[in-house]
């Protein structure tokens, strides 16, 4: 098959990567320069120049497109190439609101009966400080967030009134976050363990991929400001009856639900779960790949991904299965120094580890005018390594980056709580 994937960052690049290796030819916009090694650039059309984008496929013969990251989702490219009969592996803009409004989607959440954390809406400061006021007067802490899309970096748990006060200061009256900002959700602060569930859906049938744990937090031991994702492991072992709870009271309200308010969902939905005492949570949904966990995930993937999409496409997942390597993996994030508030860009590379089981994924990379590749953003590589094992995926990827990228923060720990103590 002809495969476009639209995007430029490291999950994007593992997209590229799995269909490159599964023998199809692929076309990439914008990409990178690790992506572009794999799959040829569209051209220089805007990214979100989706009627160039759609002229684009049908001259190359495209069949099947794929879209990475959420915005050109929000944006309707699904609806604007559904409108046109060109195959796309995305949710329409409808759909997209499940990550595109925070505020939509726990509404979503109540109305289904899909277990999510208590919360409140505010378009205003003044109301937002006292529904703030209210957790931290009955015990509770606050978690806020901005309803729109701020690409990862909008969340603040508090804990404490002033930090809340804070933070929805900055929403309100700095407008940090612009029209994302104009509605937040204030919630409860939930506790346990997190895993993000990815589903593929045809609108009917939903089937989960392998589970995976990201690392939010810039330092070892889970400190430190959040960040986009420091790095990933999976899969993550759940037992059956945990799989089946997840099945029963998570993914089937949602997918009734979707079908309820009118949503043929096509494309991937991402579960963020907390594991709690009373049992797993939706923190969020996400309308795409999760950004690590698709360095992850797909890497042990066996199945032809693009004959999964037409199926999902088609409406015939019911009759596909997934097939996955035994083993693990685990993807360590190499940041720039000053990752998340700054990142220093421009800074050379270095040369990149060739060896067979593991795979450098560029998330934000560029090649400066001697053609030598540098650093364009915070989170610069991915680095996914497979193994029989979680243990021998986490040994062989340190055994590759340890000492190789002194310019490079990363987390020493990635998966390796989950050696100790399974989720
Ligand atoms: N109710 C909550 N209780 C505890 N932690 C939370 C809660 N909501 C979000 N978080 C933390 O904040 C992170 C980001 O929140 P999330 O809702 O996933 O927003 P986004 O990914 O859009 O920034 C989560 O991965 C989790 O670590
Ligand atoms: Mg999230």
């Amino acid at each position: 098959m002809k495969v476009l994937v639209i995007g430029s960052g490291g999950r994007e690049h593992a997209l590229v990567h799995t269909f490159w290796r599964q023998g199809h030819t692929v076309f990439s916009h914008p990409g990178n320069p690790g992506i572009h090694a794999l799959g040829a650039p569209l051209g220089d059309g805007a990214p979100d120049d989706f009627e160039w984008i759609a002229r684009r496929v049908r001259e190359e013969k495209i069949d099947l497109t794929v879209v990475g990251p959420e915005s050109p989702l929000e944006k309707g490219i699904a609806d604007f190439f559904a409108a046109q009969n060109l195959p796309l592996f995305g949710p329409t803009k409808k759909g997209a609101q499940m990550e595109s409004s925070k505020s939509w989607s726990k509404a979503f959440m109540a109305k289904h009966q899909v277990p999510t954390a208590r919360y409140e809406t505010c378009k205003s400061l003044s109301e937002a400080l006292q529904v703030a006021s209210s957790f931290f007067l009955s015990g509770k802490k606050a978690v806020v967030k901005p309803s729109g899309l701020t690409g990862g970096k909008g969340v603040v748990c508090c804990q404490t009134y002033e930090e809340a006060r804070a933070a929805l200061q900055e929403i309100f009256e700095e407008k940090r976050y612009g029209r994302a900002g104009e509605e937040v959700v204030i919630e409860e602060h939930l506790f346990g363990p997190e895993v993000s569930l990815q589903v593929i859906s045809d609108g009917s049938t939903m089937i989960p991929l392998l589970a995976a744990q990201d690392h939010k937090r810039l330092y070892d031991g889970d400190l430190g400001p959040n960040t986009g994702g420091m790095g990933v492991y999976a899969p993550v072992a759940l037992d059956q009856a945990m799989q089946e709870k997840i099945e029963q009271t998570v993914i089937a309200p949602t997918l009734r639900g979707l079908k309820q308010e009118g949503i043929t969902y096509i494309g991937i939905l991402y579960f963020g779960l907390m594991l709690t005492e009373e049992g797993p949570k939706v923190l969020e949904y996400n309308c795409r790949f999760g950004d690590p966990e698709t360095q992850a995930v797909l890497p042990l993937l066996e199945s032809d991904l693009a004959s999964l999409m037409m199926a999902a496409i088609r409406g015939e997942l019911s009759s596909q299965q997934i097939r996955w390597k035994s083993g693990a993996s685990c993807c360590v994030v190499l940041a720039s120094e000053g990752y998340p508030a700054s990142p220093i860009t421009g800074h050379p590379i270095g040369a990149l580890p060739q060896k067979g089981d593991l795979i450098c994924f560029h998330a934000s990379t560029a090649l400066d005018s001697e053609g030598h590749l540098v650093t364009a953003g915070g989170r610069v590589l991915g680095m996914t390594a497979l193994g029989a094992d979680l243990e021998e995926a986490i040994e062989k990827v340190y055994e590759a980056i340890e000492e190789k990228f002194p310019w490079a923060v990363f987390r020493r720990d990635i998966g390796k709580k989950a050696l100790s103590t399974p989720v």
